[in-house]
């Protein structure tokens, strides 16, 4: 099973292909936002990847970092989009705590959405 290490969290394993937004919450606990339910709208599921980052990126969460003026910058990717296939460290920066919001979004479906296309 892959390892997700969150900083400052801990390391969890977690099982393969998961996706890694529902990972966040479910293996390490973490008050993670996902306000669109995760199909690549709102962006506050991302992450910065310390080590790990895939090489891969779908064509919706490129397009949408793009819109939002995210696109580019080091290590920022959306959790919604990416399943835990290696081991992974990131830092959860897009937290419940603190952000003013009611909750962090309806839960996430099990795979991918919209179903990927690669970019
Ligand atoms: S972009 Fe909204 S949850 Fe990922």
């Amino acid at each position: 099973m892959p390892k997700l290490t969150v900083e400052g969290v801990g390391t969890f394993e977690v099982p393969a292909g998961k996706r890694l937004v529902n990972a966040l919450v479910d293996e390490c606990g973490i008050d993670q936002l996902h306000a669109c339910g995760g199909v690549a709208r709102c962006t506050t599921c991302r992450v910065e990847f310390v080590a790990g980052e895939p090489t891969r990126m779908t064509s919706a969460e490129k397009d949408v970092l793009a819109a939002k003026g995210l696109a580019g910058q080091k290590g920022l990717r959306l959790s919604c989009q990416i399943a835990c296939d290696g081991d992974m460290t990131v830092r959860a920066t897009s937290r419940l705590a603190g952000s003013g919001r009611k909750d962090c979004g309806h839960r996430p479906g099990d795979a991918i959405e919209p179903p990927p296309e690669w970019a």
